[in-house]
């Protein structure tokens, strides 16, 4: 084919016609310079443009309920009944953790990862005693029928199984923030209040446990009516409304919160009934009515550094309505399927995730030309790894634990903030031998005041 051209190319040049030649020439450079200006505005946006209707998506008001009316009488039926007609979802959700969170060890013994010989003495359980596994990436806990009240509830062993340091740890119902509104006792506290809302589907609605784990309820609402009428708009799917809206449905769990209650009345009013999780709300219902997010109030705390970086885990929600990302509209599936969830420690899409969007000398940046030149470490080091530098570990999941949980702040964390909030930074997290101030002598030597402010 450029054979072709070439050939067709030299035999105009070789003729006397100078009219042709003079046309040829003009035309080839209005080809070649539209196809550069082209391409670099493409360079420059293109990455971006199929995401334009997303971002710029009209905003439904935070207060909005956009539940669909047809699923308003509708009641949860559970995940078995999706699985004839979406099997696609069905297979990845059921490959994915959000499926495995609860285990019921009467159907599956091998859900327990702990190993039982080193129980310590003074645990409350035996390995008799579990209903269902709590986890297990990390951490698992453990939960023991026990009715209080009247009602079918739980309680939470007081040791727990350190996943990554294979140890068994001691464990506190009443270790968060609400430990004023419990008796220091985890045979007293049941899981109904602190934990269900967020760990089965379809409780957060209705104080019922209507099946474990996070199931497709959690996230599309109950669908009685959807398996009976398919085609009439009776579920909801986040995606629909604009991506402040579709976020809530991950934020409902993956965020630290307070119970909205507490912006009227004290702990003690709500004492044996404050709750860790938006009681009442389902998708599509507006999540600012039923939780408060939790502050950071420029002081360091259990959950978060003095400048809003998360501290432990499930603190991603709290970081990400941070970000400059979030403002502009991306929401967090657009990073991770939300049935198949990639893009995790395990299954990680790489740098692929963020230059499905980003390029270098883009609007949306990085501003330089190259890699090395945005890094200052060479292409294919660990150093220039997208998320190395802008989702360092700053997390842990217990507090003897390694730093695992990465950030969802996006902004590159300073050599200077480790100084003044103690926040770890990417830098020293990589370059362990060296020291703080070294981090900072050589970003600023790099010369971008970014790297040393903030
Ligand atoms: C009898 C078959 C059937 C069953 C059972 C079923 N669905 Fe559907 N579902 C459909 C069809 C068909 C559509 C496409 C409707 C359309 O295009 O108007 C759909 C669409 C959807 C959508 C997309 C809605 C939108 O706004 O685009 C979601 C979400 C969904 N289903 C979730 C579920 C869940 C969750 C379950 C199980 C509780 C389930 N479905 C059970 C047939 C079914
Ligand atoms: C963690 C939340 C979550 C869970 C759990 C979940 N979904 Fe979804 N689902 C979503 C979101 C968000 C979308 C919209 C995705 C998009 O627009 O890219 C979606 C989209 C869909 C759609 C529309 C087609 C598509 O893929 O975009 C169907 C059908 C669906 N889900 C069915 C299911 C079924 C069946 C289950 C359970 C086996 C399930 N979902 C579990 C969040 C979830
Ligand atoms: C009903 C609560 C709930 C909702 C809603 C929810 N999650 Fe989760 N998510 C969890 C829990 C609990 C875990 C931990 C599961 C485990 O380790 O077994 C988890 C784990 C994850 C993981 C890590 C999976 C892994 O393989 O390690 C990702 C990623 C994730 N969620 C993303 C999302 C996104 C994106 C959404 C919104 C579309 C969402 N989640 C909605 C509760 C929820
Ligand atoms: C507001 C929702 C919410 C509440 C309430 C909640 N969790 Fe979770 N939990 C999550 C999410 C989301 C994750 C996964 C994300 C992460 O860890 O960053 C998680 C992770 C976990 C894990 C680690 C899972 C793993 O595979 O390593 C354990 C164990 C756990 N939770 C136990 C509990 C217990 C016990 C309670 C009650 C005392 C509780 N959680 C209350 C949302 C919640
Ligand atoms: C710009 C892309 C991006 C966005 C947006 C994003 N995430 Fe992530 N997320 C990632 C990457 C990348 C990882 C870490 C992968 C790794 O450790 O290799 C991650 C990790 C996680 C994990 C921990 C998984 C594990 O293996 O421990 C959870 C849970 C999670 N994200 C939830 C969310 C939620 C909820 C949102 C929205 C509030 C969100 N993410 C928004 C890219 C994103
Ligand atoms: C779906 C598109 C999309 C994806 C995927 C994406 N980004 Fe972005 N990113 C954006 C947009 C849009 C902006 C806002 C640009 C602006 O403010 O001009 C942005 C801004 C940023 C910023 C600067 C804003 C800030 O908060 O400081 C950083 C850093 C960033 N992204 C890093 C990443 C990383 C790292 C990944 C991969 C884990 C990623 N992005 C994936 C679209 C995306
Ligand atoms: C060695 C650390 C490091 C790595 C690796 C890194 N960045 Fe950055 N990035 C920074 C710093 C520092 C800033 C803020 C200072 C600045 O504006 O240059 C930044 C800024 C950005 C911005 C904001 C726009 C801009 O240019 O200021 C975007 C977008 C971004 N990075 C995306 C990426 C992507 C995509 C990757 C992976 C290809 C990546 N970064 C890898 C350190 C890094
Ligand atoms: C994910 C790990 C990682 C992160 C994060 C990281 N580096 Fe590096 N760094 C490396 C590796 C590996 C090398 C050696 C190979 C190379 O040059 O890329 C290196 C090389 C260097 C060098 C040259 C060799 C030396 O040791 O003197 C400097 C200077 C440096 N990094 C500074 C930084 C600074 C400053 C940051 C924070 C903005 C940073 N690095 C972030 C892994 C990392």
């Amino acid at each position: 084919m450029l054979r072709y051209f070439i050939a067709v190319y030299k035999s105009y040049f070789k003729g006397e016609n100078n009219m042709k030649k003079l046309w040829l020439t003009l035309g080839s450079a209005i080809v070649i310079g539209g196809g550069l200006f082209g391409y670099s505005m493409y360079e420059k946006h293109g990455k971006i443009i199929p995401y334009f209707e997303q971002l710029s998506k009209d905003q439904v008001s935070e207060v909005a309920d956009v539940q669909p009316e047809l699923q308003k009488k509708a009641h949860y039926v559970g995940s078995e009944q999706c699985k004839k007609c979406h099997e696609d979802q069905f297979n990845k959700w059921h490959d994915s953790y959000h499926s495995k969170m609860i285990q019921d060890v009467h159907k599956d013994p091998s859900a327990i990862l702990a190993d039982f010989m080193k129980l310590p003495q003074d645990a409350n359980f035996k390995k008799e005693d579990i209903k269902y596994t709590i986890g297990g990436k990390f951490k698992q806990r453990y939960m023991m029928r026990k009715d209080l009240n009247g009602s079918e509830d739980y309680i939470v062993g007081n040791y727990q199984w350190n996943t990554q340091l294979k140890q068994w740890q001691p464990w506190k119902t009443t270790k968060d923030w609400f430990h004023d509104a419990y008796e220091d006792n985890n045979s007293k506290v049941g899981t109904s209040k602190t934990c269900d809302g967020c760990h089965f589907t379809g409780f957060m609605s209705t104080q019922k446990r209507v099946e474990p784990s996070i199931a497709c309820e959690a996230c599309h609402g109950p669908a009685s009516e959807h398996i009976q009428n398919p085609k009439e708009p009776n579920i909801y799917k986040a995606t629909s409304f604009d991506p402040k809206r579709a976020t809530e449905v991950c934020l409902q769990c993956h965020m630290r919160n307070r119970d909205k209650r507490l912006e009227h009345t004290s702990m003690q009013n709500l004492y044996g009934d404050v709750r860790d999780y938006p009681m009442g709300y389902e998708p599509g219902k507006p999540l600012s009515e039923y939780k408060t997010k939790a502050p950071f109030d420029h002081n360091e705390s259990e959950e978060f550094y003095a400048d809003g970086v998360g501290k432990k885990n499930r603190t991603q929600g709290n970081e990400f309505v941070q970000s400059m990302m979030y403002k502009h509209g991306i929401t967090c599936v657009n990073c991770h399927d939300p049935h198949k969830l990639d893009n995790t420690a395990q299954k990680s899409r790489g740098d692929s995730t963020c230059m499905q969007c980003h390029s270098f000398g883009s609007a949306i940046g990085p501003h330089q030309k190259s890699i090395e030149q945005h890094t200052h470490h060479k292409v294919g080091s660990t150093g220039s790894s997208c998320i190395e530098c802008h989702m360092p570990r700053t997390g842990k999941h217990l507090p003897n634990s390694p730093l695992t949980v990465r950030s969802h702040i996006f902004r590159f964390i300073t050599p200077s903030e480790t100084k003044k909030y103690n926040v770890p930074n990417a830098c020293n997290n990589c370059h362990e031998d060296k020291t703080v101030d070294w981090a900072e002598e050589v970003t600023a030597k790099w010369g971008m005041k970014e790297w040393t402010q903030y």
